[in-house]
């Protein structure tokens, strides 16, 4: 147990500007490029001189903070241990780094518990493909690994960080999100959902007492440097990286394993059970404040591994960012079949020549074409692809055949999420909701006290 915070945090500051051409700016005529900036509440791309918008370079952020890159042997193991196939966004590289993978695998191949936790700040009722994304994936790990999952609802850490935002709204936005995460096919038997602002008054004050106990470890200097606080920061905003940080324990949520929740004991042995976390890599701040701290809870919980996800390109062409403000960015799940249409012949950037004639001389560049990146994220066959990916450079698929395959593929998708969607009543809503027990995988080796 450490009484004192140390002055300086363990590990550089998370805000961190990244230059993709460091070297490069050296030139005075080139003063107008900016570097791609990354924090769990913004994100931009780098641009260059003329004021181009850059391709995010995961490669250096990866780097810069010191996360592993998922590379062949460890997808390979994943295979031989859980008889999967790895799914096509590990398999591509959209999940591309992580931090102790190879513990959790450990941990899976021993058959003991761990748990899965992500979570989606409800910031508006309007979702789009870039948020569907890694809950489509942590529902795939889930049926992997067959352990429960929490998904937390920072209504709290939306009201707190928008302005124009109250906590009647993000709670609203909160329960209809959560109506769209169920329509993504969790198991309710092994997922509970929870709002922040809820759970806490209705059987988290474990959770709670996490949040005091883990605050009294981390001191204004090392949120400061991870999170870019400054003196006239709001404290709701100062305090809020706890409760996300000690959600990654499983103390935090003793009815899932069973375990007396009005109990003011908190489990020791609840705290020990490790925990997996995909997530953006934009979310990596708040997790390595926990990681740094995690062993310094009186009850201590080993550091929370981590699976990190690159951003979703917008219909715009890399370094864009989908956004729900803007309609024409990204493909929302409200679209229609027209809508979908329209926006990727219209919107989505194309790797084509300009005319038809060029085309057909020079090839296309997939690397590039939005059509081309959407169908990477949801055609699962990988011989399709690259057949796609060598017709289009040799000029014989043109753009317009590319996103005609594009808009089939989203179109299907989304259609299938909105029939899903439909189905979510308010009866299956309050009991993905409700504090209980979850009931798990047969492989569970029972955990002694
Ligand atoms: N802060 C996240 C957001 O704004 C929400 C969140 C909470 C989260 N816990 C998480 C995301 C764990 C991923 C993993 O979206």
């Amino acid at each position: 147990m450490a009484e004192k915070a140390p002055a300086e945090p363990g590990e550089p500051p998370a805000v961190t500007s990244l230059s993709i051409a460091e070297s490069a700016t050296a030139n005075p005529t080139e003063a107008k490029a900016t570097e791609q900036k990354i924090d769990p509440w913004s994100v931009s791309a780098a641009t260059d001189a003329q004021g181009n918008v850059l391709a995010f370079d995961y490669e250096a952020i990866s780097k810069k903070w010191n996360t592993k890159l998922l590379d062949q042997p460890l997808l390979e193991r994943f295979e031989r241990l859980t008889g999967h196939k790895p799914h096509r966004w590990l398999r591509r590289g959209l999940f591309f780094s992580h931090r102790d993978l190879d513990r959790i695998l450990d941990v899976y191949e021993r058959g003991e518990d761990f748990f899965l936790y992500t979570g989606r700040g409800p910031s508006s009722d309007n979702i789009h493909i870039g948020h569907t994304i890694p809950f489509e994936f942590t529902k795939w790990l889930q049926d992997v690994f067959d352990v429960p999952l929490v998904i937390m609802l920072t209504d709290d850490e939306k009201a707190l960080f928008k302005d124009s935002l109250t906590f009647e709204e993000t709670m609203q936005f909160g329960r209809d999100n959560a109506k769209d995460i169920i329509a993504i096919g969790f198991d309710v038997k092994k997922t509970f959902i929870y709002s922040d602002l809820k759970y806490l008054s209705m059987g988290g004050h474990h959770m709670l007492l996490n949040a005091w106990e883990f605050s009294k470890a981390v001191n204004f200097n090392q949120v400061r440097g991870a999170f870019g606080f400054d003196q006239s920061t709001n404290t709701g905003r100062i305090f809020f990286p706890n409760l996300q940080c000690v959600a990654a324990f499983g103390s935090s949520y003793p009815q899932v394993w069973g375990h007396d929740a009005a109990s003011d004991l908190r489990s020791k042995k609840l705290a020990a059970i490790p925990c997996l976390i995909p997530c953006a890599i934009d979310q990596d701040p708040y997790f390595r404040l926990v990681r740094d701290n995690a062993h310094r809870m009186r009850f201590p919980s080993p550091k929370p591994a981590l699976l990190h996800s690159k951003f979703l390109t917008a219909l715009q062409g890399a370094g864009g960012k989908m956004s729900a403000s803007n309609p024409n960015s990204a493909i929302f799940m409200s679209d229609t079949k027209k809508q979908i249409q329209n926006k990727i012949n219209r919107h989505a950037f194309s790797g084509g020549q300009e005319t038809l004639e060029l085309h057909r001389q020079l090839g296309g560049n997939p690397d590039v074409d939005v059509a081309y990146q959407y169908l990477t994220y949801f055609e699962d066959d990988d011989a399709k692809l690259d057949n796609f990916a060598a017709k289009y450079r040799a000029g014989e698929m043109l753009t317009g055949e590319m996103k005609k395959e594009c808009i089939k593929l989203m179109q299907a998708y989304v259609a299938n999420f909105q029939e899903a969607r439909a189905k979510v009543t308010d009866e299956i809503l309050a009991e993905f909701m409700r504090p209980r027990k979850l009931e798990w995988g047969a492989r569970k080796v029972a955990r002694k006290e």
